[in-house]
């Protein structure tokens, strides 16, 4: 059996800055309130025509991770994309990574566990790295949500949160098991399914003919919805379950921890997970307040630039942690 490590990292982030004001222009919202109940400032938002997409988002993130691993984009043996917000209904953006990044005909998976994605797609590429089958995979969490927002005071509660983005990482084989990822924990509760959706169109609840057919303007269906604070009081407790799940499987103490880097859903629910474990403001790493919460994008994003600011040194322990829509949740545990 083999570990993985993470050999390289890279995240793009559309030009377009949309900040709290600007959205108070556009539906009944204020930046205190905003910046009170999620510690957002502004998140990114691609404009229409720029030919941004979730795919071509992932694929320049990936070029990034792929040239700072120092490999070839021919030595990628898997591609595993997690979003919630594909290109299409289908095929998933997998196999279009493929495509744009020219890569052989090696397989591409796509994750659907939304916020949780990149800790699942994470845990999907060290499974394969472990047992021998590939030597490197490229991992991506993109997102581009702005679009399927509802920019209206009807949606307020849900469309000041979410901002577009990507990051992408290569993991690698690692012949010594002290290092790289030490484990990968993994959580459903479908239970509260529907706490954080969207319905349709689906083959589920609301088909597109019966969207076509009903032709409501009052038709929220479409877009996401969120029980903001059921889904609140579920994140805290499972962020912080599945951080001791991590740690006590390593024997490991919160103590440990060179660095957090939390799923970026609320600052508030970071600072309420950086309190219990008695992190400092330096072991745990947000950037929320630029980006907004970009679902599966978030952690590689902000992992990235964790790397990049010089926070993630060789031998730290580097704690990854997700919760939402499914609910899902998971963590990562890393010796960098
Ligand atoms: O990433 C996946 C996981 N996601 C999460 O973990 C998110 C978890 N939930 C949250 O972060 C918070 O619940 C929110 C930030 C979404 C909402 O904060 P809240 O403190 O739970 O607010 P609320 O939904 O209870 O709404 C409070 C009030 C309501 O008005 P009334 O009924 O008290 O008059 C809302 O209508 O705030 C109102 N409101 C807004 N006001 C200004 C809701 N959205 C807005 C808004 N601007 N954007």
């Amino acid at each position: 059996m083999y570990n993985s490590k993470i050999i390289g990292l890279g995240h793009y982030v559309p030009d377009n800055v949309v900040t709290n004001d600007d959205l108070s222009k556009v539906m009944d919202t204020n930046d205190a309130w905003i910046q009170e109940r999620t510690g957002i400032k502004e998140r990114r938002h691609v404009v229409k025509g720029d030919g941004d997409t979730t795919t071509t988002m992932g694929v320049k993130a990936a070029k990034i991770a792929i040239e700072r691993a120092g490999i070839d984009k021919d030595d990628i043996d898997f591609i595993v994309f997690a979003t919630l917000s594909p290109d299409y209904y289908f095929p998933g953006p997998g196999v279009l990574v493929q495509r744009d990044l020219g890569i052989k005909t090696v397989g591409a998976l796509d994750v659907r566990n939304q916020c949780s994605g990149f800790v699942y797609a994470i845990s999907i590429a060290d499974q394969y790295i472990k047992t021998g089958m590939y030597k490197n995979v490229l991992v991506i969490g993109s997102e581009l949500h702005s679009h399927g927002l509802d920019m209206t005071t009807r949606g307020r509660g849900v469309s000041v949160i979410f901002g577009d983005g990507a990051g992408a990482a290569v993991l690698s084989r690692e012949e010594d098991n002290t290092k790289g990822i030490l484990s990968t924990h993994l959580h459903s509760e479908g239970q509260h399914a529907e706490e954080l959706s969207l319905i349709a169109p689906g083959m589920g609840k609301r088909w597109v003919t019966d969207i076509i057919e009903d032709n409501d303007p009052q038709d929220e269906s479409y877009f996401p919805y969120m029980n903001g604070q059921f889904v609140f009081k579920n994140a805290v407790v499972r962020f912080s379950e599945v951080i001791i799940e991590g740690l006590e499987k390593n024997k490991l103490k919160s103590t440990d921890i060179n660095l957090l880097v939390p799923h970026q859903a609320n600052l508030r629910i970071s600072q309420f997970i950086q309190k219990k474990f008695q992190l400092s403001d330096d072991q745990v790493f947000n950037n929320i307040m630029k980006y907004g919460n970009t679902t599966a994008a978030s952690i590689p994003i902000a992992l990235t630039e964790a790397w990049e600011a010089g926070k993630v040194e060789s031998g730290d322990l580097v704690v990854l942690a997700a919760f939402g829509s499914g609910f899902t949740w998971g963590s990562v545990i890393i010796r960098w």
